[in-house]
C-alpha cells in the first residue's frame, strides 16, 4: 500500500551501465526518474550527479538483482511504496557474455537468460498494471539478436527473443496508450572492455559503434513515434538486412570465425 500521494516517472533498469546512464540524463530532461541497478553506490553516485544537473527532477533508487525473483518483488513494492506510477519503462539491463557454450557453467547460462529476457518481461508485466498516461516501454537488445552467433549464442538467442516477445506484445495491447520499441544497437562506447572489443573489430567496428547518448536518443525518439524496432545508426540497418541476402551457413560461419577468437565474462 502506498504512504504516498501519486507521482509519475521513467522506470529505467540499469541505470548504472553506460547506456542506462545516457537514458537516465536524457529522461531528466522530461520527468521524475526511478532507477534500479545492483550496485547501491553506483546507484547513489549518479543521482548526485543528476541532482546536479537536473535540480528539478526527484531521482528515486533501489538496488535490485533482477535474476532474483524475491528481489524483484522488492524492487516493486518499493515502486509502490513511493507512490509511483509508470509514464515510462526503460529496459537496459543486460550481461553480455561471449565465449564457447560448452565453457558455460549452469550458473552462467540460468543468468544470462535471466537478465537478458526473463527481467524485461517480468519489469513489463509490473509496468502495465502501474501506467499511467500513455506507457512507454523501450527495450534494449542488439543487433546480435538479428541472427545466430556463434561463440555469443545464449545472448544473441535471448536478444532474439526479446524482439520476438516484444512484436507480439505491441499487438496484443494495440489502441490501450502502450507504445512499445526493441532498440538494436551495434556496439555501443560503454565498459573499457566493450570499447577494447570494438576497436579490435577494425574499421567495421569503428563504422557501426556509437556512443550511449546517440543511443539514448534514438531511442526515446522510436519509442515516441512507437516505432516495432530501433536500430541506431546506419550500418545497423545494413547488418540487419544481411540475412535476407547471404545463405545462413555462410553468415554463421563467417560469424564462428570472427567471435572464437574473443571472450568476455558477465557477472
Ligand atoms: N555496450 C554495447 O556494445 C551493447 C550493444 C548492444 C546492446 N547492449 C545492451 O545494452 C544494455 C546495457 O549495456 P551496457 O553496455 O550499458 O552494459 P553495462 O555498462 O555493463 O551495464 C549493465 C547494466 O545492467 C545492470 N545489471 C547487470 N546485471 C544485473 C542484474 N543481475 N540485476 C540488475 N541489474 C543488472 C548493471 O547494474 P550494476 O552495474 O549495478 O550491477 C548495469 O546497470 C544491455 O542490455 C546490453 O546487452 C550493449
Amino acid at each position: 500500500m502506498s504512504t504516498q500521494s501519486p507521482r509519475n516517472c521513467t522506470l529505467i533498469t540499469g541505470a548504472t551501465g553506460g547506456i542506462g546512464r545516457a537514458f537516465a540524463f536524457a529522461c531528466a530532461r522530461g520527468g521524475d526518474l526511478f532507477l534500479t541497478g545492483r550496485s547501491e553506490q553506483k546507484l547513489a553516485a549518479l543521482r548526485a550527479e543528476l541532482a546536479e544537473r537536473f535540480p528539478g527532477c526527484t531521482v528515486a533508487c533501489f538496488a535490485c538483482d533482477l535474476t532474483d525473483a524475491a528481489d524483484r518483488a522488492r524492487l516493486f513494492a518499493a515502486v509502490k511504496a513511493g507512490g509511483w506510477r509508470i509514464f515510462r519503462l526503460c529496459n537496459v539491463a543486460g550481461a553480455d557474455i561471449q565465449k564457447a557454450f560448452c565453457r558455460y557453467t549452469q550458473e552462467k547460462i540460468a543468468f544470462q537468460c535471466r537478465i537478458n529476457f526473463e527481467a524485461a518481461l517480468c519489469v513489463t508485466r509490473f509496468a502495465l498494471e502501474n501506467r499511467v498516461g500513455t506507457l512507454e516501454i523501450v527495450t534494449v537488445g542488439s543487433i546480435s539478436g538479428v541472427y545466430p552467433m556463434p561463440y555469443f549464442a545464449v545472448y544473441s538467442a535471448a536478444k532474439g527473443a526479446l524482439e520476438s516477445f516484444f512484436t507480439s506484445l505491441r499487438e496484443e495491447v494495440r489502441g490501450q496508450r502502450v507504445n512499445v520499441t526493441t532498440v538494436e544497437p551495434g556496439g555501443v562506447y560503454t565498459r573499457p572492455d566493450v570499447c577494447r572489443m570494438i576497436e579490435g573489430q577494425g574499421l567495421w567496428g569503428k563504422l557501426s559503434a556509437k556512443t550511449p547518448e546517440y543511443v539514448a536518443a534514438k531511442s526515446l525518439r522510436a519509442v515516441r513515434k512507437n516505432k516495432r524496432v530501433c536500430r541506431p545508426g546506419f550500418w545497423n540497418k545494413v547488418v540487419a538486412v544481411l540475412p535476407r541476402i547471404l545463405p545462413r551457413a555462410l553468415r554463421t560461419r563467417f560469424i564462428a570465425r570472427r567471435w572464437s577468437k574473443l571472450e568476455k565474462d558477465a557477472f
